[in-house]
């Protein structure tokens, strides 16, 4: 499926990203900045925070309590605020757009 990261100037970077990866490593893998991940994926930092694109709210899975937690932790959290550690890639995610935070911390 294909990722867009936008970062915080707006410049878009979209991606090759296997089902089964998380949004979060599609980023890593592929060099995307500003995800840190510090984790690695274990929803325990709150460093792989992104926004989510409106058009694909309804697609996305529910969050998990642990991810509302951790949620918490993350600067300037909105409504589309996910962890992008927490999102799995599906074929139904394809086109997914998500916009990267100026800072994780
Ligand atoms: Fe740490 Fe997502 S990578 S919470």
């Amino acid at each position: 499926a294909k990722v867009t990261f936008i970062d915080a100037k707006g410049v878009r970077r979209e991606v090759e990203a296997p089902e089964g990866w998380s949004v979060m490593e599609a980023a890593v893998k592929n060099d995307v900045a500003g995800i840190d991940a510090d984790c690695g994926g274990a929803c325990a930092c709150a460093t792989c925070h992104v926004y989510v694109d409106p058009a694909f709210k309804g697609k996305l899975p529910p969050k998990e309590e642990m991810e509302e937690t951790m949620l918490d932790f993350a600067q300037e959290v909105t409504p589309r605020s996910r962890l992008s550690c927490q999102i799995k890639v599906t074929a139904e995610l394809d086109g997914l757009v998500v916009t990267v935070p100026k800072d994780q911390r």
